[in-house]
């Protein structure tokens, strides 16, 4: 190596906290030289939902080739990196141990630190890869298939929790109501698809704001609305329009979506809203987001579709800024299925 090249950090990220197998290879936080993702989408397809068993067998047979592609396309070796970093929870348990014991026995053998990452910092990292100029205090809005999430974000790994959901994730709602619909997993994208031809305006549910001021969120009401309108129809052997309910169920959960945010902003005064996680993706959320925004004078950030579904290179963004904290995971790092979000 040159002696400018030896200043540089190289992060390997690794994500197997669901159903994908991934990883990326990032230099000074901001060069994404790699970045592979071995989905298992196809394979859970069939049985409508992930299958843990299944995931954690696919993770141990791809995470080896995920890592070593990474590293061949990154022109990089183990002994060129700075350290590894890994989701060691929230996830499925199977799933999250093989990263976790894959990276920890890379690690120890390259004789660099393990950086142990919780997978919804990782998402809100996701942010930083794209935009460099990003100033603290953040708002951060985190709507995943497991977690919908309000945080404040006062530096790097300062972080607080405003507020949270009480029953269903915005994804999960959102996925449980595609299969009902007969639309297919994973149900946000094939939601947001069918919404295309529907009209939002073809049936009222109902948008569970909570308590007055309240930055939690409710999804599992519109969720069972949407249900019970297929039953009544099904008991009077009527069908209803599948486009409808589509954009219909689409644009309640972005309303409450967009309330909260807009509320977490006006009560913290903060200037940056950061959309994180898989639901931030949809087309819907986005632009009525800028729109919403535009008006108030408050800069909304948000990642490419790539880096809002589970990815490594989120992680080794996340880990960027552990490594730069020292803030090394011990050897004894393990698998944490429920891990919460918490400052360091
Ligand atoms: O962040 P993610 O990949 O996994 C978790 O950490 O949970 O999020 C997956 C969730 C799924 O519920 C999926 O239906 C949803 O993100 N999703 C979307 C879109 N793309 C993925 N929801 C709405 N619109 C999309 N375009
Ligand atoms: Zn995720």
């Amino acid at each position: 190596m040159t002696g400018s090249q030896e200043k540089q950090i190289t992060i390997l990220g690794i994500e197997t906290s669901c159903d994908e197998t991934s990883a990326a290879v990032l230099v000074d936080g901001v060069n994404l030289r790699s970045h592979i993702i071995s989905s298992q989408i196809v394979t859970h397809q069939k049985y409508g939902g992930v299958v843990p068993e299944i995931a954690s067998r696919e993770h141990s047979l791809h995470i080896r080739p995920v890592v070593e592609q990474a590293l061949a396309e990154a022109s990089v070796e183990f002994k060129d990196l700075s350290a590894i970093a890994v989701t060691y929870g929230p996830g499925l348990v199977g799933s999250l141990l093989v990263g976790v014991s894959g990276a920890k026995a890379m690690a120890y053998a390259a004789g660099i630190p393990l950086l142990g990452i919780n997978h919804l910092e990782g998402h809100i990292y996701a942010n930083f890869l794209e935009h460099q100029d990003l100033e603290f205090p953040l708002l951060a809005l985190l709507v995943s298939g497991g977690h919908t999430h309000l945080i404040v974000f006062k530096d790097h790994g300062r972080y607080e929790v405003l507020g949270y959901t009480r029953d269903d994730a915005a994804g999960e709602a959102l996925d449980k109501v595609a299969r009902a619909l007969g639309l297919g997993y994973p149900g946000g994208p094939q939601i947001q698809k069918a919404a295309q031809d529907g009209n939002e305006q073809a049936f009222r549910f109902p948008r569970a704001m909570l308590e007055p001021g309240s930055l939690d969120f409710s999804f599992s009401g519109m969720k069972s609305a949407v249900l019970n309108a297929l039953n009544s129809a099904r008991m009077r052997g009527e069908t209803l329009n599948v486009p409808d309910l589509a954009a219909s169920f689409q644009q309640a959960v972005v309303d409450v979506l967009v309330h909260k945010a807009l509320l977490a902003l006006q009560q913290t005064g903060v200037k940056t809203l950061l959309l994180a996680g898989g639901v931030a993706a949809n087309r819907l959320l986005r632009e009525t987001l800028e729109y919403e925004l535009s008006r108030q004078k408050v800069r909304l950030v948000y990642p490419s579709p790539v880096f809002c579904t589970d990815n490594g290179a989120m992680i080794a963004a996340a880990g960027y800024y552990h490594f730069l904290a020292g803030d090394a995971a011990p050897w004894t790092l393990n698998a944490v299925p429920g891990l919460n979000l918490k400052s360091l």
